[in-house]
């Protein structure tokens, strides 16, 4: 058996030897990124230094990244889906091209992996108007003695842009018995804003191997499941419920899946809420207590898969640190949940007394208003024989959810972040806006504790115990104006991170930086730990306003300005 810590392991070393850096695991929420929800590659903290950027590390990077996909919820249930997983991944940014990548990936598949050579297959890129037919990373291929060649469109073999625009490229996927477990991205195109590919100025390799996958058939298992990643929690999901996972695979899979991405999305500091993050938190416990639910489980239980999730991924620290949170939101959501289905299976009974049937109006308003799952509205129907029309009750949804669903499946889609002019210049009025706070109330322990910067402004959250005045709100942005007016330069220099530390720089989250760090100067006022991109000179700002001051949570205020 070779376990997932084993794996890792390998494969970091490998490329450690053939000159990588190490890379942070970052957390699962993007920093200043409010393109995406979650983190869904390994590639997603390397944006800027993909974009041309130098990293403080080099240009050999080589990783292990958490990561959430919500977009395919409703496969979970499966042999091979998940919504939190990890992903390997080695980088060149703008270092070696096809050759080295190709041989690498050969040389770990078969050495270190031990593969045979004839159980690998490939798809590379057909070709197409924007872009020839790979068939230089066939020829690379093939000199490494790898037979199985196929050559497939677009829609397989080309990854990118994440966003609409940015650094794109046509892909290698490396499939075992079938099953794609890496996939080499070549990234030499920029897609622009009239979709034309046009070459990148730096070449970069960009690399993914989904470690339960690789971990299930280096185990010869067909799923995912029985993998040291995920059997403890089948096990304690098995002893909860008293059935057998032979039985009851889809379920258990789902909540074994959902709790697990629960906990590491309350780990990296997220609570169960109605919006964002916050949502897609809510709806992963409550489809995990559903799925329980319909496997006999009618008590609170997902805080007794906790201990061994944090178990099996003892190299996260983290969340060993954060058990009592973690404990605490799960168990709050849960009776939250249970409360709210207690009252819609009353106001459920009290609509449907002496009926036979319960219109599409009727379930739509007990969906939405009083939050009682659809599934459950089905099921509540069929136990009672009562007429309940699926298809009307999803046409009278998708009215409803047209809009919500566009917004939201468009963070889903879009990855890379948004380096705009807009979104830099906002970024860099954030190091501005913190530096004037702490001159304004003398005060060098206020941080950052969260930011959210859309083209239109910027959002900004800090620890303070009150709510500001008037005065003190106009003190504020009459010295982000000063400063800007100062025209201060924006210096970008790399240091080790103890050294930044010692001179008493911060950054936000200073455990997902490297040894080596990037810091920010601006002017005489601001110096931060941060991976940017920020503008030249203070002065291309503009004027800056802020537009609201409200509480954030306890403790926490929030900002937001605009740049005039
Ligand atoms: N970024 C590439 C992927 O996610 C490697 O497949």
């Amino acid at each position: 058996m070779i376990t997932r810590e084993q794996l890792i392991k390998k494969y970091l070393d490998f490329f450690i030897s053939k000159g990588h850096k190490k890379i942070p695991n970052s957390s699962l929420i993007p920093e200043n990124d409010p393109t995406v929800l979650f983190t869904t590659a390994g590639m997603h903290p390397l944006v800027p230094f993909l974009l041309g950027q130098s990293h403080p590390l080099g240009k050999r990077l080589v990783g292990v990244q958490r990561c959430i996909r919500t977009g395919d919820i409703e496969e979970v249930g499966d042999e091979v889906h998940h919504t939190f997983f990890e992903m390997l991944g080695n980088w060149s940014l703008g270092d070696y091209w096809k050759e080295e990548s190709i041989k690498y990936s050969v040389e770990f598949l078969t050495k270190e992996l031990k593969i045979p050579k004839e159980k690998i297959s490939i798809t590379c890129f057909k070709g197409d108007k924007d872009a020839p037919k790979d068939t230089e990373s066939e020829k690379i291929w093939i000199s490494q003695g790898i037979k199985k060649i196929k050559f497939l469109p677009k829609e397989n073999n080309w990854w990118g842009p994440a966003g609409k625009i940015g650094p794109c490229g046509p892909d290698s996927e490396m499939f075992i018995d079938k099953v794609e477990i890496w996939n080499n991205v070549f990234m030499q195109y920029l897609k622009n804003e009239k979709e034309e590919y046009i070459p990148a100025n730096q070449k970069n390799v960009d690399t993914g191997m989904g470690v339960e996958r690789t971990t299930a058939i280096l185990n010869k298992l067909k799923d995912n499941y029985l993998t040291d990643s995920f059997l403890p929690i089948i096990k304690d999901i098995e002893k909860i419920s008293k059935k057998d996972y032979n039985k009851n695979k889809k379920e258990m899979r789902i909540i074994a899946d959902h709790i697990k991405a629960a906990v590491f999305i309350i780990s990296d500091g997220i609570t169960p809420s109605n919006t964002e993050q916050g949502y897609i938190l809510r709806r992963l416990i409550r489809r995990a207590i559903r799925y329980a639910q319909s496997i006999g489980v009618k008590e609170n239980f997902t805080t007794k898969l906790v201990d061994s999730i944090i178990q099996i991924y003892s190299d996260y620290s983290e969340l060993k640190t954060n058990r009592n949170s973690i404990i605490t939101e799960l168990e709050r959501e849960e009776n939250k949940f249970r409360n709210t289905l207690e009252r819609a299976i009353n106001i459920f009974e009290r609509i449907t007394k002496d009926k036979k049937e319960i219109s599409c109006k009727e379930s739509f308003l007990l969906y939405q208003s009083y939050g009682f799952p659809v599934e459950m509205i089905e099921e509540e129907c069929k136990a009672r024989k009562i007429k309940f029309s699926r298809k009307e009750f999803d046409e009278e949804c998708k009215l409803h959810q047209e809009l919500s669903r566009t917004a939201a499946e468009g963070k889903f889609k879009s990855g890379l972040a948004d380096h705009s002019e807009a979104t830099t210049k906002l970024h860099t009025a954030s190091h501005l806006l913190l530096a004037a706070i702490r001159k304004i109330f003398n005060d060098d322990s206020i941080h950052q504790k969260g930011s959210n910067i859309t083209p239109e402004r910027l959002r900004f959250d800090f620890n303070f115990p009150r709510k500001l005045t008037d005065q003190e709100i106009k003190a504020i942005e009459d010295e982000v104006n000063n400063n800007i007016k100062k025209r201060g330069e924006v210096i970008r220099e790399e240091m080790p991170l103890k050294e930044a530390k010692k001179k008493g720089i911060s950054g936000v989250f200073e455990n997902k930086y490297g040894e080596i760090v990037s810091v920010y100067t601006i002017g005489d006022c601001s110096q931060e730990i941060c991976t940017g991109p920020h503008v030249k000179n203070t002065y291309e700002l503009g004027k800056f306003k802020i537009t609201k001051e409200e509480s954030s949570s306890s403790g926490v205020r929030r900002i937001k300005a605009i740049l005039e």
